[in-house]
């Protein structure tokens, strides 16, 4: 499949906004970022490495034109999260969008973690989505504030569970309560609360971290796609693009998957079918037919 010339949305979709990425100078946050500035907004990038984001800046905005803002900030620790609000409405005046996409991840059998291992991993998603979106929702809340967006980058397995990846699969269910739970709350103040779950979109970040080595061939993550195909981060910007704007106003508290179909392929009992020949269809269905007389 080509990369389309153009994004989903019109020029200009996004003119005016101010957009937070965490974990916007690298993977699937720098392409939001990307995709964001394409469409007027300005953006803030926050991680923990500034000579990365400092680096992505300048390269984003040498790409589009655009203003971007490379700010440091853990966001485990909630002292920075405050900062990082204070530099962006310092930089911009006003915020209209967060999007919590930073994350830690790496593959383990569970019982070879330490409680730091859980503690860090919860950390960074969990406890980093919760610290973010309290910063911006009470500024919102305070200010009186409205028409405002925060997006959640989860994962299937917040709801399936996985086995190897245990502490990002329960900070990811986290955040998908998380994300149920406000879109009702904060709904009165004009802020609305959705998440994004992809499926596999390749990225160094990830790639690293879950498939290292070998196993990226071993464990080719596009066979287990319906769709025959791991993600374009096109698709998943595009997505996103539509989700922080106005375009998505009635949508609230919803989890758009975008996996070709991945999950449900694992979840559907007699999916492994699949393996069966197209040529064996026929006497399957003589046996099956057969079983009346
Ligand atoms: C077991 C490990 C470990 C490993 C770290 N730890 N790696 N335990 N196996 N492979 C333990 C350490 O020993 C330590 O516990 C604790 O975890 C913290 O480790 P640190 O290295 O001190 O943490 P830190 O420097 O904060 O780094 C965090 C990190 C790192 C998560 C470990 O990988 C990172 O910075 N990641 C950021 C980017 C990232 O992960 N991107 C991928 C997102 S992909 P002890 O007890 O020894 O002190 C994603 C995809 C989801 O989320 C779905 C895909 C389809
Ligand atoms: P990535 O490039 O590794 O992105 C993770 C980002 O989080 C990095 O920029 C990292 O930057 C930042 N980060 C980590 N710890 C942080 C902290 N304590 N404070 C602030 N920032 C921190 O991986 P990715 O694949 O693009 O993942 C992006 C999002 O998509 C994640 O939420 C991930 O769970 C989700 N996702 C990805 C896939 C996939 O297939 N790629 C599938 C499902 C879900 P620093 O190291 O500089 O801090």
């Amino acid at each position: 499949m080509m990369e389309p010339a153009q994004g989903m949305l019109r020029d200009g979709a996004l003119d005016g906004k101010t957009i937070v990425i965490t974990g916007g100078g690298t993977g699937l946050g720098r392409s939001m970022a990307g995709a964001f500035l394409r469409l007027g907004a300005k953006v803030c990038i926050t991680s923990r490495k500034l000579d990365v984001l400092k680096a992505t800046a300048a390269e984003l905005e040498k790409a589009t034109g655009g203003t971007v803002l490379p700010v440091a900030c853990d966001v485990r620790k909630w002292q920075d999260v405050d900062r990082l609000l204070e530099e962006v409405l310092t930089a911009f005046g006003h915020v209209d969008g967060l999007v919590n996409d930073a994350a830690g991840n790496f593959i383990s059998p569970t019982e070879r973690l330490s409680p730091k291992a859980f503690e860090t991993i919860i950390g960074i998603v969990l406890m980093g989505t919760v610290n973010c979106t309290l910063a911006f929702g009470k500024h919102w809340i305070a200010k009186g504030e409205r028409d405002r967006t925060v997006l959640n980058i989860t994962t299937t397995y917040a709801w399936t569970g996985s086995g190897y990846v245990v502490p990002s699969a329960c900070a990811k269910a986290g955040v998908l309560a998380l994300t149920r739970s406000l879109a009702v709350e904060w709904a009165k103040y004009g802020i609305r609360t959705n998440a994004i779950a992809p499926g596999p979109f390749p990225t160094k970040g990830a790639w690293q971290r879950l498939l290292p080595g070998e196993m990226v061939e071993r464990f080719d993550m596009a066979k287990r796609v319906p769709l025959g195909r791991v993600g374009m981060h096109h698709e998943l910007t595009d997505l996103a693009s539509y989700l922080i704007s106005p375009y998505s106003g009635y949508i609230n508290g919803e989890v758009v998957t975008i996996d070709g179909g991945e999950w449900l392929k694992g979840a559907g009992q007699f999916n492994m079918l699949e393996m069966v020949e197209p040529a064996m269809w026929d006497t399957i269905e003589r046996m099956v037919r057969g079983t009346k007389a």
